[in-house]
């Protein structure tokens, strides 16, 4: 009798361990089917968003890739965009060959036309342009700078976009997202979304487009484009306010040509000097200096340097690109990092009103710029002799190593999505090249 009452017992304690064990397993089950179908009809919409016939199965294909690395949730802006960058140089039928041992030239840009047509004019005179590729890298996608390009008829011109620009974005990440803590917000109380920088701030779209932009056009021109990515020579960047020479690229090849030989710690060449307010010295010798960011050049050996310190790069808090190479990636290096240039400079940064103050109440300022701008005879022919020696500029002032940055840079989200830039185009299998 009592024998049997415990065997009921245990008998009863093991129908409810089934019955707990049976809910949880069918319960498992539902999330899995919700979770699973959905992200199924996830892919589904994007295979079916118009992205032309250059293969869905390309696209389903970089989706994986796309979630590997992390990248953020596209629109359909942004896969436009991503199309666009697949398309084929124009100009090609005017110049069906392109010089072996070109310098390709890196435009980027972002929404100020009247800036753009002053530089494109600049370019037009440039001899030697019509043997080279001209990539003009947009950070977003603005109608009136669209249209400047679309008249380039001097040399082949490409126009790629960056698809995961700030200003692509209206309602999620990398643009502002619902949720998001502005300003000095404290996100533990407010229950906002963010990490503040070095100084209590949180991110602003609009002022980290910047870098985003930059890193996301290196890593695409150097390691994604088809038309690039086997490019051994030296690569020119350029802005969308740097008017140009005429001798610019006729100068740039004989610095290149001469940099190994003559400053083997010059990683760079550059078209105009650090000190964007100078012109240069004018002597009879070569100027080897601190790396400048108007018109500076260099090779896959050196980007691969810069590559490889992608972490240096995407953690470093502050919101300016260069400042952020100055203070933690050339110094990283171990060897001093120069560029060598000519002693009187062959670009100009004109660009008077800020990026972020937007255009419309600034046109005024572009004229008091031009004005300065003359073209001289000397700046018409190549205007650097072989045989002159490299004069140094050693400790020269400027942004360096233990400067601790300006902030604007401390979102966590900010530091993944540049870090998936520098992987996109390494992950295994991501053979398809833009
Ligand atoms: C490029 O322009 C120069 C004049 O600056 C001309 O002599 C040359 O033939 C042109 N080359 C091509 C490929 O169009
Ligand atoms: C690229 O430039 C660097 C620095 O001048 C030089 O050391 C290197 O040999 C160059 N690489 C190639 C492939 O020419």
């Amino acid at each position: 009798m009592a024998a049997s009452k415990k065997h009921r017992l245990r008998d009863s304690a093991l129908r409810r361990l089934l019955y707990v064990l049976c809910v949880t397993l069918c319960g498992a089950l539902l999330l899995i089917f919700i979770f699973g179908s959905n992200s199924i009809s996830r892919i589904e919409i994007i295979r079916n968003l118009d992205i032309g016939d250059d293969g869905s199965s390309a696209y389903h294909y970089d989706l994986k890739v796309r979630e590997r690395v992390k990248l953020p949730k596209q629109n359909e802006l942004s896969f436009r965009l991503e199309k666009l960058n697949r398309v084929p140089p124009r100009n090609s039928d005017l110049y069906p060959n392109l010089a072996k041992d070109r310098i390709v030239v890196v435009l980027y840009v972002h929404n100020r036309p009247q800036y753009l047509r002053v530089v494109v004019d600049s370019l037009s005179n440039v001899v030697g342009i019509n043997e080279t590729l001209l990539i003009v890298s947009h950070d977003g996608y603005f109608e009136d700078m669209n249209k400047i390009i679309d008249g380039i008829r001097f040399c082949q011109v490409k126009q790629i976009y960056a698809p995961y620009s700030p200003h692509v974005f209206s309602n999620s990440f990398p643009g502002v997202s619902p949720g998001d803590c502005k300003d000095k917000d404290d996100a533990r109380g407010k229950r906002c979304k963010g990490n503040p920088d070095q100084y209590g701030n949180h991110r602003s779209p609009k002022i980290v487009s910047l870098k985003h932009h930059w890193w996301w056009m290196m890593n695409t021109v150097w390691d994604g484009l088809r038309e690039t990515r086997e490019h051994s020579g030296h690569i020119l960047f350029i802005e969308e306010d740097h008017f140009i020479f005429p001798n610019a690229y006729q100068n740039l090849q004989i610095l290149t040509s001469l940099k190994h030989k003559k400053c083997p710690d010059c990683y760079a060449a550059n078209l105009a000097p650090s000190d964007v307010n100078s012109r240069g010295e004018e002597w009879a010798s070569l100027i080897a200096e601190r790396m400048g960011n108007v018109g500076y050049s260099f090779n896959r050996t050196v980007w691969r340097k810069i590559h490889n310190k992608a972490r240096e790069f995407c953690f470093f808090d502050d919101y300016n690109w260069d400042i952020t190479m100055w203070a933690t990636v050339y110094p990283s290096f171990g060897r001093p990092v120069y560029t060598l240039r000519g002693p009187r400079t062959s670009a100009v940064h004109f660009g008077k009103c800020g990026l972020h103050q937007g255009q419309g109440e600034n046109k005024a300022c572009i004229d008091s710029g031009m004005m300065n701008i003359r073209v001289d005879d000397p700046d018409k022919v190549s205007n650097i002799e072989s045989d002159w020696v490299v004069h140094v500029y050693k400790n020269q002032p400027g942004y360096k190593a233990g400067f601790k940055g300006w902030g604007g840079w401390g979102d966590d989200r900010d530091r993944r999505l540049c870090l998936s830039f520098a992987t996109m185009y390494h992950s295994r299998g991501t053979t398809s090249p833009l």
